[in-house]
């Protein structure tokens, strides 16, 4: 089985789920959805076990980085005022909806409740997997976030 169809296995479950899907309505960072974020970061968690030799739980790091930003708003509305506080709120958020919707066991919801950290201090990752997932969305992020930088001031790069 190749790394995409693996990944693909793992995921079908959670990816059919309306709710998970509805994540394609909310930008992440700049014209990425969440739901392409969080793709992207479940690829990068995959490829960061297999070629560090982690020997992860796979069911577990997969679902942990498809749902760590499974909280179903759009940050970027500030009409809501607790949307101020995104940064802070959103990694609980996600996780009870995983808890909610998806029967996430405590193994997942605990990689979502860290993948913020540092910012969250207190929520420092617990397990190999939920390291992983934090430092996949801490890459992932930074080259959306640079990436959209770069669309926006063509003049400046080459
Ligand atoms: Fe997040
Ligand atoms: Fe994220």
């Amino acid at each position: 089985m190749n790394d995409h169809s693996e990944v693909e296995k793992i995921l079908h479950n959670i990816k059919k789920d309306s709710r998970v899907q509805e994540m394609k309505n909310y930008i992440q960072h700049g014209s990425v959805s969440t739901y392409e974020h969080c793709q992207r970061v479940a690829d990068l968690s995959y490829k960061i076990n297999k070629h560090l030799h982690l020997k992860a739980d796979k069911e577990s790091l997969l679902k942990g980085a498809m749902l760590h930003d499974f909280y179903l708003y759009d940050w970027h509305h500030k009409d809501n005022g607790e949307h101020d506080w995104h940064g802070y709120i959103h990694a609980d958020i996600a996780s009870k909806n995983a808890k909610e919707y998806l029967h996430a066991d405590k193994k997942v919801q605990e990689i979502i409740k860290s993948h913020m950290w540092p910012l969250n201090l207190t929520k420092v990752p617990k397990s190999k997997e939920a390291w992983i997932v934090c430092v996949a969305d801490k890459c992932i992020s930074l080259k959306e976030t640079l990436g959209e930088r770069k669309k926006k001031s063509p003049g400046k790069e080459k």
